[in-house]
């Protein structure tokens, strides 16, 4: 049964609480030793990962215990309700292992029509962006708004690159190479959350990326279309959390980028994964 608790605006409010908490817990360790392990040839964890998700999993658990969750480094908690947390206790992993200052918590909550709220949140900055369904998108509670860029030439677009990109480099490294020659420029930061965020914020007009995860993207397609932005399967199909081929801009730019998205795609003969 449906509780004030699971209203947007309550899981917005936990998902900022949650956020910070494990936020803090991540600028803490920030300049201390740390403990790195591969997961993968180039995919890293730290201990500090594990020590945001699990306070992180403490507190959604404690406040929500029938919710579901699906954590980056845990795996997946059934619940009893139809609500379940998709968590990254610490986007930027690689940044964080090399002691660059750009990383977040993300964390988000879906319901049976998709993500109802969520929070992203950069503990160095102390910049907390947040959405609910229907009640727009904030950082640090100021209203959020995405790009009215509408030409590529004066479009800062963003990427990233998935960890197996040596094995499969045609798709980022392709479409990449064909859009840094349109864009007036093109950054990889290393957190596909904080991408997100910063295309709802304006400061990115475009962003695309191959390979994602759930819990990478939940909370930042949220934001980008509480924002007022265009957020969609990288061959215009409607956005899924389960799909991690993403496209997302300020809706003047999206025919733009989707038309050349697409340019891309038939010439490789694409067809998609999912
Ligand atoms: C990674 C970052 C990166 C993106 C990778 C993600 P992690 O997440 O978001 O920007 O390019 O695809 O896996 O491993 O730092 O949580
Ligand atoms: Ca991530
Ligand atoms: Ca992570």
């Amino acid at each position: 049964m449906a509780q004030a608790s699971d209203t947007p605006a309550a899981l917005r409010r936990t998902a900022e609480e949650g956020a910070r908490l494990a936020g803090r817990i991540l600028r803490e360790r920030f300049p201390k030793h740390r403990t790195i392990e591969f997961k993968g040839g180039i995919d890293l964890v730290t201990d500090a990962d594990r020590a945001s998700e699990a306070a992180l999993l403490d507190f959604l658990r404690q406040r929500h215990p029938h919710h579901a969750i699906l954590a980056e480094e845990s795996g997946a908690w059934q619940g009893t309700d139809t609500f379940r947390w998709l968590v990254d206790p610490l986007d930027g992993t690689t940044n964080y292992a090399h002691q660059v200052p750009h990383f977040c918590v993300s964390v988000a909550v879906e319901g049976p029509e998709g993500v109802l709220a969520g929070a992203i949140y950069d503990p160095m900055l102390d910049e907390l962006f947040s959405a609910a369904k229907g009640e727009g998108a904030t950082l640090n509670g100021l209203p959020l708004k995405a790009s009215p860029a509408d030409r590529l030439e004066r479009a800062l677009l963003c990427t990233g690159f998935p960890y197996d990109v040596r094995e499969r480099p045609d798709l980022p490294v392709g479409l990449f190479t064909q859009l840094i020659l349109l864009a007036q420029g093109m950054r990889r930061t290393g957190s596909a959350a904080l991408d997100l965020a910063y295309v709802a914020a304006g400061r990115f007009d475009g962003y695309f990326e191959f390979g994602l995860k759930p819990w990478d993207i939940a909370a930042g397609s949220l934001l980008v279309s509480e924002a007022g932005g265009v957020i969609v399967h990288i061959d215009g199909r409607p956005f899924d959390v389960l799909k991690g081929d993403v496209l997302a801009s300020g809706a003047a730019l999206h025919p733009l980028l989707l038309a050349q998205a697409k340019r891309f795609l038939d010439a490789l003969g694409w067809t998609s994964r999912d």
